[in-house]
């Protein structure tokens, strides 16, 4: 089990990746699992050296590859103009467009202010619809006053990505749900299908 964390951060230090290393790293202890966050600060400038995916180098490929072979993806991206980051868009119109199918996804944004906390179910959720990927119905939003120091202070957040991962157990395929320390397995028979 793979969990790849993309942050559409463009600056470090930055709340955006902290919160999304943040659920990568309660994912990976609930499901025992392996993963890592890539930041679309280092990313972005690798990938906009290529417009099409045809034009990918050996590093941009890699980068791409990582995330087409993911078994699950935390995808967070601060907002930017009521959007996410033209940065992390640029990433997913490089990832082939069947690639996604079915594969599980929590969904996260920080942004200055609670008004656009929608984003997530705006502009984030559609994207996945069209790659037929599996948005958990949780997404974790925080906003600056969130924070101390670039780690979350929140325990209202917390507990968002505690429910966050907690869904995301309960439609893992049985052989890792089994591995799941203490959160039981309801699979839908559609994801169980899918798998
Ligand atoms: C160019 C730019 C545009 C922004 N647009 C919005 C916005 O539309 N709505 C909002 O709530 N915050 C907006 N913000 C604030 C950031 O979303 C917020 O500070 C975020 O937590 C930054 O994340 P980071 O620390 O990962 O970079 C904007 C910030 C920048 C730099």
């Amino acid at each position: 089990m793979n969990i790849i964390g993309l942050s559409g951060n463009v600056k470090r230090p930055s709340r955006t990746a902290s919160l999304v290393e943040t659920i990568v790293s309660t994912a990976r202890d609930r499901l025992r699992a392996g993963g890592h966050v890539i930041e679309l600060v280092d990313a972005a400038p690798v990938l906009f050296r290529a417009l099409r995916s045809d034009q990918l180098d050996a590093e941009g490929r890699a980068i791409i590859d990582a995330v087409e072979a993911a078994d699950v993806l935390v995808v967070g991206s601060p907002v930017y103009r009521a959007s996410y980051t033209g940065a992390l868009k640029h990433l997913f119109d490089l990832v082939d467009y069947r690639a996604l199918t079915g594969k599980r996804v929590i969904l996260a944004a920080t942004g200055g202010t609670p008004l656009h906390g929608l984003m997530t179910e705006h502009q984030l959720r559609p994207l996945f619809g069209f790659f037929n990927a599996l948005t958990l119905p949780t997404a974790v939003y925080a906003t600056e006053a969130d924070f101390s120091d670039y780690g979350i202070a929140s325990q209202a957040v917390r507990d968002r990505i505690e429910r966050a991962v907690s869904e995301l157990a309960q439609v893992l395929p049985a052989a890792d749900a089994n591995a799941t320390a203490g959160v039981s397995s309801h699979r839908p028979a559609r994801v169980a299908a899918n798998a």
